[in-house]
């Protein structure tokens, strides 16, 4: 079946994007739905695979009164739904010396007083698109368990949407980066292939190879054959590339002497 023929067979459902009708097809995400109906993102847009918290997006649906919340990139469209993204939220991010820091439950106090006007309404968790407990690791970081906090928020992806429910006011999203970081420098145990591999870039290490791929990227559209050929090699070296398995007993580390690196 030709890509036409597929279009024109897709099912096509209304859906309103700030405000205004599109027809689009029922199988496509927010985002790609909105692509569909003419929209070029230049924000609200960046891994298209559920993490980096781009495309927070808010939806309500035909005679429900909640308000619905989602990531564009994984939210598939449905019937009627109303909707438009956050890409960016003003929520407050505190300014401190990194350096100055111990460590201590008291420095994340001074800088986000806010942290004590918690309701525990949990409006937070539950418009979380990552199904962290945020108002549990807020409960964390007020008793002074840093480490439980940074472990609760670990897999947030900064898309701001609990912030925008809040009615503390607070941005738990910048508050929890604060704690992650804090546990890194001064709870976690180092980690010792970190260092080693922090040291192997510093000493110039990767450059070779890095030059070699950043000098792939021709793009002039006169030099067709070229592009070709370097869009291969860039896939090639993709391909190549080393991956940490998805399951494994043992602890896993990168091989330094990669026949890519050679
Ligand atoms: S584009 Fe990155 S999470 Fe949606």
């Amino acid at each position: 079946m030709s890509a036409k023929t597929a279009e024109i067979q897709a099912n096509l459902i209304p859906v309103y994007i700030m405000g205004k009708r599109y027809d689009v097809p029922e199988s496509l995400t927010i985002m790609k739905a909105m692509e569909y109906a003419g929209f070029k993102f230049i924000r609200g847009c960046g891994c298209r695979g559920g993490i980096c918290g781009a495309c927070g997006t808010v939806y309500r649906l035909p005679g429900d009164y909640h308000i619905r919340v989602g990531l564009a990139c994984q939210t598939v469209v449905q019937p009627e739904m109303y909707l438009t993204q956050i890409p960016f939220y003003p929520a407050n991010r505190a300014v401190f010396t990194w350096d100055d820091l111990k460590g201590e439950a008291e420095e994340v106090f001074k800088v986000y007083p806010e942290l004590f006007r918690c309701l525990a309404c949990n409006a937070c968790s539950k418009v979380c698109p990552m199904d962290i407990q945020v108002m549990d690791y807020v409960a964390a970081i007020k008793r002074g368990d840093l480490d439980k906090a940074a472990e609760i928020s670990f897999d947030c992806i900064q898309c701001g949407l609990c912030a925008t429910r809040c009615m503390a006011e607070m941005s738990q999203y910048h508050i929890a980066q604060m704690v992650r970081r804090i546990r890194g420098k001064f709870i976690a145990v180092p980690s010792e292939h970190c260092d080693k591999q922090v040291e192997a870039i510093i000493s110039g290490y990767y450059d070779k190879f890095l030059q070699e791929v950043m000098g792939l990227g021709t793009l002039d559209p006169m030099q067709q054959d070229q592009v070709t050929d370097d869009i291969k090699k860039l896939k090639d070296l993709y391909n190549q590339r080393q991956m940490e398995p998805g399951t494994s007993e043992n602890e896993w580390t990168p091989d330094s002497d990669h026949a890519l690196l050679k």
